[in-house]
């Protein structure tokens, strides 16, 4: 985004710093992957919206650079062990890390890189150190519990929509109204403000998680750089199936619940595909995914700072939901 180009810069420069001190730090059994999974790169959104969110309030985003540093170290050692949860082979267009050194490794560089955001974070301003780590610490928290729900789900027979947007506003909504409302700590915004953010933050990311499930069946970009499918075949409770179960015929239902059961990867992803296809599944979720957005930018409406800032952020958070990656 051209708006946020000199943002981006700042952001780039500090992680290329992190990413050259981590590769050349020992154990490298343990740091090398951490500067693999940084190098690989991503979209960076997170780090990007903490000093986004400090901008916003007209203070200067390198106030809040320890704080978007600490937000991506923390972001990458999620997707480490989501990869090992997940069963993934690839990530960002490439082998994950689990597969490429092996499980035990991924485990303890994912460990490392935890800390190495709280570390980060400590960095800040003593003036704000409570306050965001107060934010970091129950944002990570929340994650991790998100992330159990969304295993427990794998084979828990029935979850409910209901059920299913609390574990996505946990294992993802929530870092990205962290990742904002850190940035205005740094700014030294009020409480409302705060707030606004915040929510301005999650439920632009309920709506990236459900576009992100739409995407895993339907990416054709080769950017996209995950396992197309990957959701169907570990059986995911994703907005998609859980909404092919409820509109689903008679029919339909009992192939669902004997694809589920299948050991016939290829078969199962294009069979459930299909039945998605049927059902406009693509377009329902889509739909549910604009609700939230629509949620998002009320907040957006209530945060106190000038109208162009606003908008920046509008056209940010619209470029980000009209993903192909
Ligand atoms: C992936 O996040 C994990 C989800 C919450 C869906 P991103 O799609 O932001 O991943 P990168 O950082 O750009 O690779
Ligand atoms: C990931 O959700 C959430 C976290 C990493 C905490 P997904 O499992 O859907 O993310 P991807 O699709 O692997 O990036
Ligand atoms: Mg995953
Ligand atoms: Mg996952
Ligand atoms: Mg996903």
């Amino acid at each position: 985004m051209q708006d946020y180009k000199s943002l981006f810069n700042i952001l780039t420069q500090a992680i290329d710093v992190e990413q050259k001190k981590l590769s050349s730090t020992s154990p490298m059994q343990m740091y090398e992957p951490m500067a693999y999974i940084i190098g690989l790169g991503g979209k960076r959104i997170r780090p990007l919206l903490t000093l986004v969110g400090c901008d916003l309030f007209d203070v200067n985003p390198e106030h809040a650079t320890q704080s978007a540093l600490a937000v991506e170290l923390f972001h990458n050692f999620s997707l480490i062990h989501d990869d090992i949860l997940d069963k993934a082979p690839l990530r960002r267009g490439n082998t994950t890390v689990h597969e490429k050194w092996n499980t035990d490794i991924a485990i303890l560089s994912g460990d490392g890189m935890m800390v190495k955001a709280f570390d980060e974070l400590c960095k800040s301003n003593p003036v704000h150190i409570h306050n965001l780590l107060k934010l970091f610490s129950k944002t990570a928290l929340e994650v991790c519990e998100g992330q159990q729900y969304d295993m427990n789900f794998e084979t828990q027979q029935t979850v409910s929509v209901e059920e299913y947007i609390h574990m996505i506003t946990f294992k993802t909504a929530v870092l990205l109204g962290c990742s904002l409302q850190m940035g205005a700590i740094c700014a030294n915004a009020n409480d409302l403000n705060q707030h606004h953010v915040y929510e301005f933050g999650k439920n632009i990311g309920i709506a990236f998680q459900i576009l992100d499930d739409v995407l895993d069946v339907y990416a054709t970009d080769d950017k996209f750089g995950k396992q197309v499918g990957g959701d169907i075949i570990s059986n995911k409770k994703t907005f998609l199936l859980l909404k092919a179960i409820e509109l689903a015929t008679q029919n339909q239902k009992e192939s669902i619940t004997h694809l589920l059961l299948s050991t016939d990867m290829v078969e199962k992803v294009s069979a459930i595909t299909t039945i998605y296809n049927d059902l406009n599944i693509k377009e329902i979720a889509t739909a549910e995914a604009n609700a939230y957005t629509t949620i998002a930018l009320k907040h957006l409406h209530e945060i106190n700072v000038n109208e162009e800032k606003k908008n920046m952020l509008k056209q940010f958070a619209f470029h980000l939901l009209n993903r192909e990656i």
